[in-house]
């Protein structure tokens, strides 16, 4: 396994190019096995999960072709076709590593009339039931079992009916699976308290393309009229808002300016505010955002919440730019209950942070030291690679697959800008 070593204190400086939305490319893909077309999908990130994503497709009988697969090239075309579909089951070794494959659950259902998906497993961040995907796939009238850890789901008679589904908990995840089913559904589905993530606006736009009817894109009601079928599209992926959060939190940690090519401000605003707050300079114009942060950091405090509040997958970011910040910073967490596994590992670089259930206190300015470091999920991660860059002496970043799962060239990036960091043959 690879790790990342990072000499910190360069100020970072230049261009990064901000990629495909791994989020986005994670619901846009499944949508391929809604129609009998071929689907195109443009600006598709190149990374593990994206590429395991792929793989499970073609479980189904998915063809898929690559374009621009250039080791130069960021960001594929890829097209898909689900011409027949050959299974409707995704097994457990497919599954296991990826909590996004339960997105092909409505999908299988809503065209083939019956899916058979394992458990998912994915990152480390609380307990993540699929209660809610369930839910929402009964009310439009699947009858769903659960047995030695597969969800069967089944479309009685002559498939889905439209069905309204009022979500108690805003999800991401249970709102996709609602919406790829609900698209062809015989009638007229309403979801309410549907998340409003531009990952789901994304969504709902490229089924638009295939012809489906989605009124209240953008918005927390959802009135999803079904249609017998839908034909191919071709469609860019959104830009990455994390990915550029979280480079925006890179270049201010080490005090430099950063311009986020390709990066889409509309998306980011609650990162941008919170950035913003804490003394970081951000402007943006349509194709991208720049940040400099000329002055010293100061302390703010963030609560994470449902778009267009504060990401969850920003927080650890956020929390070790702030361990720069003059003052105390008071982050609450509300959307995972076990989101601070960063934390211990920040703490070993020496940042002062305390934490008290879902309320971690920051106490800034730490000094940090380099460290030997690992995460156990994705922008945790990212959280220490943030640190290492601001830390004094040489950090390794081991465990870097949660890394290659969800951020593109991470080290070619940051090295654009200046950074000091190298991958090696972790043995
Ligand atoms: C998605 C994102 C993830 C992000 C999260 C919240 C993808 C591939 N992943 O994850 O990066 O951190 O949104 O923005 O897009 N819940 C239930 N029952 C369910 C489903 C969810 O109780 O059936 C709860 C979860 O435990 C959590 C909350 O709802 O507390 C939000 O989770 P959800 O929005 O579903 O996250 P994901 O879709 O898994």
């Amino acid at each position: 396994m690879d790790k990342l070593i990072i000499r910190g204190g360069n100020r970072l400086s230049g261009t990064i190019p901000i990629s495909g939305a791994k989020n986005s490319a994670l619901t846009l893909l499944p949508c391929a096995l809604l129609t009998d077309e071929p689907v195109t999908l443009r600006n598709l990130p190149r990374l593990a999960d994206i590429d395991g994503f792929q793989h499970l497709m073609g479980q189904f009988g998915v063809a898929h072709t690559i374009q621009g697969s250039r080791p130069d090239d960021f960001g594929r075309v890829v097209t898909l076709e689900a011409t027949r579909l050959t299974s409707t089951v995704a097994p457990y070794d497919l599954v296991r590593r990826m909590r996004a494959s339960i997105l092909v659950l409505g999908p299988l259902l809503a065209r083939a009339g019956d899916a058979t998906v394992s458990l998912p497993g994915g990152c480390a961040i609380g307990d993540r039931p699929i209660d809610l995907h369930l839910k929402a796939l009964e009310a439009l009238g699947a009858r769903v079992e659960l047995a030695q850890g597969y969800v069967r789901a089944v479309a009685p008679g002559g498939g889905l009916a439209g069905g309204d589904f009022r979500f108690p908990v805003v999800s991401v995840g249970a709102t996709e699976n609602a919406v790829m089913a609900a698209v062809l559904a015989k009638g007229v589905s309403r979801l309410s308290n549907a998340a409003r993530e531009p990952e789901i606006v994304d969504l709902c736009r490229l089924l638009t393309a295939m012809g489906a009817q989605i009124e209240g894109i953008g918005s927390g009601e959802l009135v999803i009229t079904g249609v017998p079928r839908l034909h191919g599209a071709t469609y860019r992926v959104m830009p990455d808002r994390i990915e550029a959060g979280s480079y925006a939190c890179a270049a201010a940690i080490t005090g430099g300016s950063v311009r986020l090519e390709g990066a889409d401000a509309d998306t980011m605003g609650a990162t941008i505010d919170a950035l913003r707050r804490a003394g970081v300079e951000v402007s943006h114009d349509p194709r991208g955002v720049t940040v400099a942060a000329n002055e010293g950091l100061r302390a703010v405090d963030l609560e994470t919440a449902p778009y267009p509040g504060l990401a969850t997958d920003m927080q650890a970011q956020l929390m070790s730019l702030l361990t720069q910040a003059q003052g105390d910073s008071v982050l609450h967490e509300t959307i995972f209950e076990n989101r601070y596994m960063h934390v211990p590992e920040l703490r070993r670089m020496g940042a002062v942070i305390e934490t008290a259930g879902r309320t971690a206190t920051v106490h800034g300015p730490a000094r940090l030291v380099g460290a030997e470091v690992m995460a156990t999920d994705l922008r945790a991660s990212m959280s220490l690679v943030i640190a290492a860059l601001a830390a004094e002496g040489e950090t390794q970043v081991r465990r870097i697959y949660h890394l290659d799962r969800g951020y593109e060239r991470l080290e070619e990036k940051l090295a654009l800008a200046g950074a000091d960091i190298r991958r090696e043959n972790d043995v």
